[in-house]
């Protein structure tokens, strides 16, 4: 299977030298690649910055990007060559209205910086980029996470939201350790406290059980289209000969 990944954080830039970013240390998702590749799929990982300490796992397609505007551009792009697409990056909901060319001089008491909404890339996987594959997405809530992710399960046309509660302080973010709720349309499983990489272990096994169950699901109705079609063919051609 292709499996594509998103990761880290993005960064919108403000003027030269500042931005505006996520709390995210792209942990979860290189982990996610670092799995996915070890059971034998091609991945390509499209990551905002993250710490230089954070290696790029062996035998993973790397796209680096900087904001969610890059990463909109590099999903649209490669997304419709994956099977199962996996979005744990941290976008920025909003970016600045216009970029400063010059850096911003320190005056006055107080700055209004005006925001603008980034696009949803999760959001556009299935309206947009009219993807057909197994697609999970990620939720940081602070409360009533269950129900929160699976709003955006629905809103966005997922098959499955990782859901975090991200006001516990001994999980997510910066943390080694996570606890997720994998949540699926009609019923919910929490994969217990443990290290990143067996978090990202059961979500790379839950996707891709799913998407074995897709394909063949396509492929039965294929053939069953394809039966069909054969008999019909015989019935007129046995008329033909009568
Ligand atoms: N996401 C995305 N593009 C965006 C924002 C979010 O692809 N511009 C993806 C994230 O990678 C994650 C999922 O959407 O998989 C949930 O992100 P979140 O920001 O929590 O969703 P929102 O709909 O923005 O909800 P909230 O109001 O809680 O911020």
């Amino acid at each position: 299977m292709t499996i594509l990944i998103t990761a880290g954080p993005t960064r919108e830039a403000i003027d030269p030298v500042r931005y505006l970013t996520n709390r995210s240390s792209g942990k979860m998702g290189y982990a996610l690649a670092d799995v996915a590749a070890a059971k034998g799929n091609r991945v390509i990982l499209i990551s905002g910055p993250t710490d230089a300490a954070l290696e790029v796992p062996d035998g993973v397609d790397f796209i680096p990007v900087e904001s969610a505007a890059d990463m909109y551009v590099a999903v649209e792009r490669w997304m419709a060559k994956a099977d199962v697409a996996i979005f744990a990056a941290a976008v920025a909901d909003y970016r600045p209205v216009e970029f400063v060319e010059q850096k911003i001089k320190t005056v006055g008491d107080e700055l209004t910086l005006k925001l603008v909404r980034n696009k949803d890339i999760l959001g556009s996987a299935r309206g947009k980029f009219l993807f057909e594959g197994t697609l999970v997405g990620f939720a940081a809530e602070t409360e009533n996470v269950v129900e929160n992710a699976r709003g955006k399960l629905l809103k966005k046309g997922c098959d499955m939201v990782v859901a975090n509660d991200v006001s516990r302080k001994d999980i997510g973010f910066d943390s080694d350790e996570n606890e997720v709720i994998l949540v699926f349309r009609d019923e919910e499983e929490t994969v217990a406290k443990a290290d990143k990489h067996r978090i990202a272990h059961s979500v790379v096994e839950v996707a891709m059980g799913m998407e074995e169950d897709r394909q063949r699901s396509v492929s039965d109705a294929a053939n069953t289209n394809t039966n069909t079609n054969t008999n019909t063919h015989v019935e007129g051609d046995q008329q033909k000969i009568l």
